[in-house]
């Protein structure tokens, strides 16, 4: 069937989460470089991530948090209502890279994308809530080059050579596959992360090679999959499932399969 059965197991409460932060302190093992957030669905338990996150800083100020604001998508939110507010007013703001999906970029800021112009605007806003690097993962903006793309973009933060500051915007065309993938926003916050540790000042490149990396991925993915499926049948989620391992070597070193324009 195409509808997997729901997953099982146990949801961790916020005081679950804070005996495991407590024990990584008194083992004096607080100090990170990165954290990286994704999907939660529960007020308190976000509310603890910030709190972590607020002590994590304190112990490294040069901390980098990697914020995947994971609500909903395509005009539906996923987590709870009451979530939004705390994204907004705690946890976008300790955030250092934000990664919205084009209808997370619109509940954060109240403001609806229809056009590039819509997204520098919407980018620039979440740039005035905290994060210096905004990356617009996915939107519904109608590519120039046709439908078989669709369009992201991102913004940082940059000092010009003439010392004056400003938001610096790329734009990609990302080659559309014909199947839906779970995992992908997932892997497409961590490779950014990667990515802008090694190119810290260049989100340009950044880009360019988190994307290639989504694209070796679901290229590897859905060729296995279709091949799995057999001719005429549509794949099913099994044979979806992202072939990680398999795309080590393209995942350490990707070739460059897309241009990303400063625009
Ligand atoms: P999140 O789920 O984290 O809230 P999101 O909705 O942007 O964010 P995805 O829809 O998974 O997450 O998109 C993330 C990236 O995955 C895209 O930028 C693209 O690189 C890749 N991707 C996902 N689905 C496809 C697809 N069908 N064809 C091509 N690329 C895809
Ligand atoms: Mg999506
Ligand atoms: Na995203
Ligand atoms: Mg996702």
């Amino acid at each position: 069937s195409l509808v997997s059965p729901p997953p099982t197991g146990q949801v961790l409460t916020a005081e679950e989460l804070n005996v495991l932060y407590e024990g990584i302190k008194l083992n004096k093992v607080n100090h990170y470089d990165y954290i990286l957030t994704g999907y939660c669905r529960d007020q308190s338990f976000l509310e603890m991530v910030v709190d972590i996150i607020q002590g994590l800083k304190k112990a490294n100020p040069s901390l980098i948090y990697v914020c995947d604001p994971v609500m909903g998508d395509h005009g539906a939110m996923y987590v709870p209502e009451h979530l939004l507010p705390v994204y907004k007013d705690k946890v976008v703001p300790l955030a250092n890279i934000l990664t919205p999906n084009q209808f997370e970029a619109e509940l954060l800021t109240g403001r609806k994308i229809n056009t590039e112009e819509d997204a520098v605007e919407v980018m620039d806003l979440l740039h005035k809530m905290g994060p210096e690097t905004v990356v617009l993962t996915s939107t519904d903006i109608p590519s120039k080059n046709g439908d078989q793309f669709l369009v992201a973009l991102g913004s940082h933060k940059i000092v010009k050579p003439d010392g004056t500051k400003t938001n610096q915007k790329i734009y990609m065309d990302i080659p559309k596959v014909d199947a839906v993938f779970v995992g992908t926003g997932d892997l497409f916050a961590a490779m950014l992360l990667a990515w802008t540790h090694y190119h810290p000042k260049d989100l340009k490149m950044a880009c360019e090679k988190t994307v290639s990396v989504m694209h070796h991925v679901i290229k590897r993915t859905i060729t296995y999959a279709n091949e799995m499926a057999g001719p005429g049948k549509r794949p099913s989620p099994a044979q979806l499932e992202l072939r990680m391992v398999q795309s080590k070597a393209d995942i350490e070193n990707p070739a460059i399969i897309v241009e990303a324009k400063i625009i």
